[in-house]
């Protein structure tokens, strides 16, 4: 980030975070990086055909591999990914060379410096470090053109183990906000009028590990 002087101190927490586990990130979570990116690409298989043109946003991108994976199915698609992270864009700026790459903030009107809209938009496991979910859901919305596709995709606080996951987290993590239940983010979703769950799944990754995944359509 440009000015690290003013940044919330809650960003700071992400940048710190994220700057110890740059480096080993798709190393530690194959699993996260498999399962999240297969579920996308055939979820957007079953209702495109379109091999062109189209436009994907990738909001807190990480270390680029969502975008790698879209890139090497779609090769012609422009990708661009955004991430608060210098430490995870310095990695998608390997992995995916030719994507535009925008490291910024997208808490807060995010959706305000963005005047291009697009056919695909990802949100893959940052929602628990946005304070105003809601908003979040609502700014994805606003960056999607009419009928184009979002997928949202967050840890599912729904067995003990995830929820003392939760808890741990909350105390110890401090760039972690709140994870939701798969009825609570449901429940957030169908009060959102712009979009419309089209499918939606439960992904255990490990005995341990569980994710839910959401492919809206922006009505
Ligand atoms: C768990 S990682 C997920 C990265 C990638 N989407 C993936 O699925 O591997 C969360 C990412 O969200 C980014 N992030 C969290 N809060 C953010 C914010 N307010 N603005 C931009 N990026 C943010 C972090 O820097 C981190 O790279």
């Amino acid at each position: 980030m440009k000015d690290n002087i003013k940044m919330p101190v809650h960003q700071r927490y992400i940048i710190d975070d994220y700057k110890k586990i740059a480096s080993s990130y798709e190393k530690r979570w194959p699993e996260f990086v498999k399962e999240t990116s297969s579920y996308v690409l055939d979820a957007w298989q079953s209702g495109n055909n379109k091999e062109d043109d189209v436009s994907v946003i990738d909001i807190g991108c990480g270390t680029g591999y969502m975008l790698q994976e879209i890139h090497n199915e779609y090769p012609k698609y422009k990708l661009t990914g955004i991430d608060i992270s210098a430490d995870m864009l310095d990695m998608a700026r390997q992995n995916v060379p030719h994507a535009f790459i925008v490291e910024d903030d997208v808490s807060g009107n995010c959706g305000e410096w963005i005047n291009i809209k697009y056919e695909m938009v990802l949100s893959i496991n940052i929602l628990h470090h946005i304070e105003d979910y809601i908003d979040h859901i609502k700014m994805l919305s606003s960056l999607c053109n009419s009928g184009g596709s979002i997928f949202l995709c967050d840890f599912a606080i729904d067995n003990y183990k995830m929820r003392l996951a939760e808890i741990y987290w909350r105390i110890f993590h401090k760039s972690h906000r709140r994870a939701f239940s798969t009825n609570n983010l449901r429940r957030v979703i169908d009060n959102i009028d712009e979009v419309k769950i089209i499918s939606f799944d439960n992904l255990y990754l490990t005995k341990f590990w569980n994710l839910q995944i959401y492919h809206l359509k922006k009505l």
